[in-house]
C-alpha cells in the first residue's frame, strides 16, 4: 500500500469538488483506491508515504473521441466546414498510413503528447488500415495508458485508397481482439466513419459484431448541417440521424459514444436517452470546424450523458483542460444567445465529465473514491499566480490551472497506480 498526501480534488457528482485539503489516498498493489482521507486513521497499515506538499492531487484526464492519424494536421487547415476539410486535408493525410513506417512515427507521438497533456486513457479513431492500427495499440500498451482503440470502417463516397470492405473490416477487427486480449488497459472499439461513409453492409457487419461481441461503439453524430442533410437522402426510412445508426444495431445495444451531436433534438434527443448513449462534446472542434454549438445544459436536463473530447484535427489542441474551458465558454455565448434559458456549465460539471463520466468506459476510472483506478496527475501551479497562490483555496487554483496552465505544470502522471514516464 502507498499513501500520497496532496490537495486532493475530484468530482464524485458533477455538482461539486470533494476537497481534501492535504490529504491522504491510499493506493493497494493493484493501483486501486483503497481509501481517501482527511487525517489517516490511526494504526493506518502502509509501505511508504509521498508527500506532495501543497501541490494539487486530480484525477487524470480521459479524451473521449480523438483522432489519431490527423495529429499532423493539429492546428492547421481551419478554413473550411466539415464535408470539404475532410476531403481537402484529413482524407490525404490519412491515406498516408498504409505505410506502417509512417504510422509508427506519429502513432509513438500521438501517445506521447497525450502522456504531456495529461490524458491517461483515451477513445481513439485510428485509420482503415489494419497494420497501422496494431501499432498504435502496441504504443499505447507499451506506455502504460488505457485505450479503445478504433479501426474505422468506411467503404463509399471516399477515394479507394480509403476505403476498407466489411469483410476485410471483420478480419482487421479479428486479428485487434485477438491481440489486444494480452493488453489490459486496451480494448477495441466498433467504429463506423459517420453514415455517410458506410454502405449498409458495412453497418450491418458492425452491428453484428456489436451483438456478437458486445464491444462499444463509437462514431459521429449530428455535427454539421450538410451532413444531416446528406444522411436524410441516404437513409430516408431513418426517422432521424441516430435512428440511422439505431436501425443497425449501432446506438445503445452495447456502450456507445457519438461525437458533437450540435443538432441532436426531439426525436434523436429522446432515442440518445432510452438507449443511453453518451453524447461526446467537442467543443474545440464545433468551434474550428463552424459546426454549431451543442445543447449540453438540454442534454444534462434530459438525462443524457455527457462526456468531452478533444478530437483533433477538428479540434486543434490534445489539452482536455483547453476542452473543458472551451466547453464552459461555447456554454456561456449560449447562455447569452438563449435570453438566459439555458444556464451555463460550471468547472465541476466539465471537470466530471473529462473524468468520472468519461472514465466510466474503461471500467472504475476518473474518481479517487475507493475501488476506483489511481489515475491521477500532480499539478504544481506555482508561478501561475505569484501573488496570490497563498490566499487561492484549491479550488480556485485548480480553476486557474484550468485557465491558465499547461503541461509544464503537470509534474506527475500516474494510470491504474503505476507512474508514467515519457511513452
Ligand atoms: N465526421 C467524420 N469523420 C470526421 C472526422 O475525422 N472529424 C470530425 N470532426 N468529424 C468527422
Ligand atoms: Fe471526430
Amino acid at each position: 500500500m502507498i499513501v500520497y498526501q496532496a490537495n486532493i480534488l475530484f468530482t464524485s457528482s458533477s455538482t461539486h469538488f470533494d476537497v481534501y485539503e492535504r490529504g491522504y489516498i491510499a493506493v493497494d498493489e493493484c493501483g486501486i483506491i483503497q481509501g481517501v482521507y482527511h487525517t489517516l486513521p490511526e494504526d493506518f497499515a502502509y509501505d511508504q508515504l509521498v508527500d506532495f506538499g501543497d501541490k494539487l492531487l486530480i484525477p487524470a484526464m480521459n479524451d473521449m473521441h480523438v483522432h489519431a492519424p490527423q495529429l499532423g494536421n493539429m492546428g492547421i487547415a481551419m478554413d473550411m466546414q466539415l464535408l470539404p476539410w475532410l476531403n481537402t486535408y484529413i482524407f490525404p493525410e490519412e491515406t498516408k498510413f498504409a505505410d506502417e513506417a509512417y504510422a509508427e512515427t506519429i502513432y509513438y507521438s500521438f501517445v506521447s503528447e497525450l502522456w504531456r497533456h495529461g490524458t491517461m486513457r483515451a477513445a481513439v479513431f485510428a485509420t482503415v488500415h489494419t497494420p497501422a492500427t496494431h501499432i498504435l495499440a502496441r504504443a499505447f500498451n507499451e506506455a502504460g495508458m488505457g485505450a479503445l482503440i478504433g479501426l474505422v470502417g468506411m467503404d463509399r463516397h471516399t477515394p479507394a485508397t480509403l476505403c476498407n470492405t466489411p469483410a476485410e473490416w471483420a478480419a482487421g477487427m479479428q486479428t485487434l481482439i485477438e491481440s489486444l486480449a494480452s493488453m489490459p488497459l486496451i480494448k477495441p472499439i466498433i467504429t463506423p466513419r459517420f453514415i455517410p461513409l458506410c454502405t449498409p453492409e458495412m453497418l450491418r457487419s458492425m452491428g453484428e459484431m456489436a451483438k456478437q461481441t458486445l464491444l462499444p461503439v463509437q462514431s459521429h453524430l449530428s455535427e454539421n448541417q450538410q451532413e444531416i442533410a446528406w444522411v436524410h437522402e441516404l437513409e430516408p426510412e431513418a426517422t432521424c440521424y441516430g435512428d440511422a445508426y439505431h436501425r443497425y444495431g449501432l446506438f445503445g445495444q452495447t456502450p456507445t459514444l457519438m461525437a458533437h451531436c450540435c443538432y441532436t433534438e426531439g426525436e434523436e434527443l429522446h432515442l440518445m436517452c432510452e438507449q443511453n448513449v453518451c453524447a461526446v462534446h467537442c467543443p474545440t472542434s464545433n468551434c474550428n470546424l463552424a459546426s454549431g454549438i451543442a445543447p449540453i445544459r438540454k442534454f444534462l436536463q434530459e438525462g443524457v450523458q455527457v462526456v468531452l473530447g478533444s478530437d483533433i484535427a477538428g479540434g486543434h489542441h490534445l489539452s482536455m483542460f483547453r476542452v473543458m474551458q472551451y466547453a464552459i465558454q461555447m456554454s456561456k455565448l449560449q447562455y447569452v444567445s438563449s435570453n438566459s434559458q439555458y444556464p451555463f456549465l460550471t468547472l465541476s460539471e466539465v471537470f466530471y465529465m473529462a473524468t468520472k463520466a468519461g472514465g466510466a468506459f474503461f471500467g472504475r476510472v476518473g474518481s479517487f473514491e475507493p475501488g476506483y483506478a489511481f489515475d491521477a496527475l500532480v499539478i504544481d501551479d506555482h508561478g501561475l499566480s505569484p501573488h496570490h497562490l497563498i490566499a487561492s483555496s484549491p479550488i480556485e487554483r485548480l480553476e486557474r490551472f484550468v485557465y491558465l496552465g499547461d503541461d509544464r505544470h503537470i509534474q506527475h502522471r500516474f494510470c491504474q497506480g503505476q507512474e508514467i514516464t515519457q511513452p
